[in-house]
C-alpha cells in the first residue's frame, strides 16, 4: 500500500463548530473519509464567537498562543485551540483559530440585523490566511497538500507561491482549491490588496488583480496546482460560459486541464433514516408506514393537518436567488391551488421572508413557515416529507437533493450543475425524481404537476421511493478522486 498523504484541510466553516451551508457539511465529511482511508487530515477553521467550547470540547495548546500575524500595518494576534471530529469512521483533529477582534461574531460572514457582509471581512480573511501560514511551521506537522475551499481561503495559494515561496517547510507543499460556488468571488478594493502583504508585482490581470478589485478567488484560481469543483457538470459550466463562469470562465477555460469535477459525496451517519437519532421515527425502504409517522409529526410541528392524500413538499435553504425562489415565488398562487401542503425552513433574504409570510396569511391552512438554522427541523422535513424542492437558478452541487434520496423524499429539481448530474426524470420504471431544464416557472409548475400526478398512484410512487432510496452517494468513490489528483500533482516538480 502505497504511503498515506497529509493533508491541511482550511475552511471558513464546518459542522459542529459552525454552518451556513454545504460546505460545512463537505468540509465535516470530507476530511473524516480521507482519514479512514489511511491519510492524515488537519482542519483548520476559525472560532466564530457562538461556538460553545465545553460542549465541542474545544481546548487550548500553550505552545500555539499568542502568534503574530501580519495584516497591513498591524500584528494581530492568534490563539489557535484545538478539538477533534469523532466518529465510528475515526478522528480528526480540528484547529479553530481564536482572534475576538475578527471572530467574535455571531454569524461567519454577514452581519445577522442587516444581512451585509462584515465592513471588515477583507481583514477578517486576509487575518485567517495569513494565520494560517504563519502556523504551519508550529505544528510540528508538515501537509503534503493545502486543500482550500472557496474564497475566503483563496490567498493561501498565492502565499505560498510568492512571501513564504522560500520557507523550508513549503518546499514542496501543493495546493488545491475547491470551488463551492463562484458567485462568491471575495472582492474588495486595491487598499486590501496592500493589507494581504502579497507583493506588488502580482497586482495586474496576470495576478490577482480582477477589474481594478481584489479578488481571492482570482488568487486562487491562478495560484493553486490544481483547482476542483463539486460536480462535474458544474465544471463544464463554469469553464464554459459566462452566465455560470461569473466572470472567471475566461481564467477557469486558460486552467482548464487543471479543474477537475468531483461530485460532494453524503455523510450516511448523519444523513440517514434508518440511524436518523434527530427524527420520532427511523425507517428503511420496506418500513414506509414509518416515513408517514415521521409526516405527521412534520405536519403537528408545522400546525397542518395530517393527511396521508395530501403531499407535502419540503424545502431547507438559504433564501437566495441562486436557489430559484423568484420562481417559486411566481407559482405559488398556481401551487396553492393543488391538494399540497408546502413546507419551507430557511433563511437570507428578507423580501422572500416577506412574500412566503404573505403566502401563509392567505393559506394557513397549507404552510408551514420557519425562518432561521434549525438542523433538528431540517431532519424532520427530510423525513417527513413527499417532495423536495430544489428549483436552482444554479447549483455547483447541491446536497439536500441527495439527502432527500436517501429519505424517499422525491426531489423536483431543475436540470443544473449537480442537480443534473444526481437526478434523472422518472419514468417507466427508471429515473429518481422530477427534472426541468429551462430557467422559467412554467417549467417548474408542470414538473410539480407531473410529481403530483405520480403521487396518486400510490404503487408508482412507492417503487418511485424505493428506487430513490436506494441511491448510495457515499463519500469513498469522490474521496479516491481527491487522493488520486493529490497525488498526481505531488508528482509535478
Ligand atoms: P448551499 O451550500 O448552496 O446552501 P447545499 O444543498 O449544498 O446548498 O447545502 C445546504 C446545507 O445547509 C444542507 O445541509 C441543508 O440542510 C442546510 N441548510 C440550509 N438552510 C438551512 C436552515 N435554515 N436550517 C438548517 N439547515 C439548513
Ligand atoms: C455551495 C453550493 C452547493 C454545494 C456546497 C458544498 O454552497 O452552493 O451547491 O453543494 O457548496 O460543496
Amino acid at each position: 500500500m502505497s504511503k498515506g498523504l497529509n493533508i491541511l484541510f482550511c475552511t471558513s466553516e464546518v459542522t459542529p463548530y459552525s454552518k451556513t451551508g454545504g460546505l460545512a457539511d463537505v468540509s465535516n465529511s470530507l476530511p473524516q473519509e480521507l482519514n479512514a482511508a489511511g491519510h492524515a487530515v488537519r482542519i483548520i477553521t476559525p472560532k466564530y464567537g457562538p461556538i460553545d467550547e465545553r460542549r465541542l470540547r474545544i481546548y487550548e495548546i500553550k505552545r500555539l498562543t499568542n502568534i503574530e500575524v501580519p495584516v497591513g500595518n498591524k500584528i494581530a494576534i492568534c490563539n489557535i485551540k484545538s478539538s477533534f471530529i469523532v466518529s465510528p469512521k475515526g478522528k480528526v483533529q480540528v484547529f479553530l483559530i481564536e482572534n475576538s477582534e475578527y471572530f467574535n461574531k455571531e454569524s461567519p460572514y454577514i452581519e445577522a440585523k442587516t444581512g451585509k457582509d462584515y465592513s471588515n471581512n477583507d481583514e477578517r480573511f486576509i487575518f485567517f490566511n495569513r494565520a494560517i501560514m504563519q502556523v504551519l511551521g508550529l505544528l510540528g506537522w508538515q501537509p503534503d497538500v493545502i486543500h482550500c475551499n472557496d474564497w475566503q481561503t483563496g490567498l493561501i495559494p498565492a502565499y505560498i507561491k510568492t512571501i513564504y515561496a522560500k520557507d523550508s517547510l513549503l518546499q514542496n507543499v501543493k495546493s488545491v482549491f475547491t470551488i463551492h460556488n463562484i458567485a462568491f468571488q471575495g472582492l474588495f478594493p486595491h487598499e486590501s490588496f496592500l493589507k494581504s502583504g502579497l507583493p506588488e508585482n502580482i497586482w495586474n490581470d496576470d495576478g490577482v488583480e480582477y477589474y481594478n478589485k481584489f479578488s481571492f478567488l482570482k488568487s486562487a484560481l491562478i495560484y493553486s496546482d490544481a483547482i476542483t469543483t463539486v460536480s462535474e457538470n458544474y465544471a463544464n459550466e463554469i469553464a464554459t460560459t459566462h452566465e455560470y463562469g461569473m466572470g472567471f470562465e475566461g481564467i477557469l477555460k486558460k486552467r482548464r486541464k487543471d479543474l477537475y469535477g468531483i461530485l460532494n459525496g453524503v455523510d450516511y451517519s448523519v444523513w440517514n433514516p434508518e440511524r436518523d437519532s434527530t427524527t420520532p421515527f427511523r425507517y428503511t425502504s420496506k418500513e414506509l408506514p414509518l416515513k408517514r409517522e415521521n409526516k405527521k409529526a412534520l405536519c403537528k410541528k408545522f400546525g397542518l393537518e395530517f393527511n396521508a392524500e395530501i403531499p407535502v413538499i419540503g424545502i431547507i435553504s438559504r433564501l437566495s436567488d441562486q436557489k430559484g425562489f423568484d420562481i417559486i415565488q411566481q407559482i405559488m398562487p398556481q401551487l396553492m391551488k393543488e391538494d399540497v401542503y408546502f413546507i419551507l425552513l430557511g433563511s437570507g433574504d428578507k423580501t422572500y421572508q416577506k412574500f412566503f409570510e404573505s403566502v401563509k396569511k392567505k393559506n394557513p391552512k397549507k404552510v408551514g413557515l420557519h425562518f432561521g438554522f434549525s438542523e433538528e427541523l431540517a431532519h424532520l422535513i427530510e423525513a417527513g416529507s413527499d417532495m423536495y424542492l430544489m428549483p436552482s437558478k444554479y447549483e455547483p452541487c447541491g446536497l439536500n437533493q441527495m439527502y432527500s434520496l436517501k429519505y424517499g423524499t422525491i426531489p423536483i429539481v431543475r436540470a443544473t450543475g449537480g442537480l443534473a448530474d444526481t437526478i434523472s426524470e422518472y419514468k417507466n420504471g427508471t429515473g429518481n425524481g422530477f427534472v426541468f431544464d429551462k430557467y422559467d416557472s412554467g417549467e417548474l409548475m408542470k414538473a410539480v404537476k407531473r410529481a403530483l400526478k405520480l403521487y396518486k398512484n400510490r404503487e408508482e410512487w412507492i417503487k418511485l421511493i424505493r428506487i430513490a432510496m436506494s441511491y448510495d452517494y457515499s463519500w469513498e468513490v469522490s474521496a479516491r478522486k481527491y487522493v488520486d489528483l493529490y497525488r498526481s500533482i505531488m508528482k509535478k516538480a
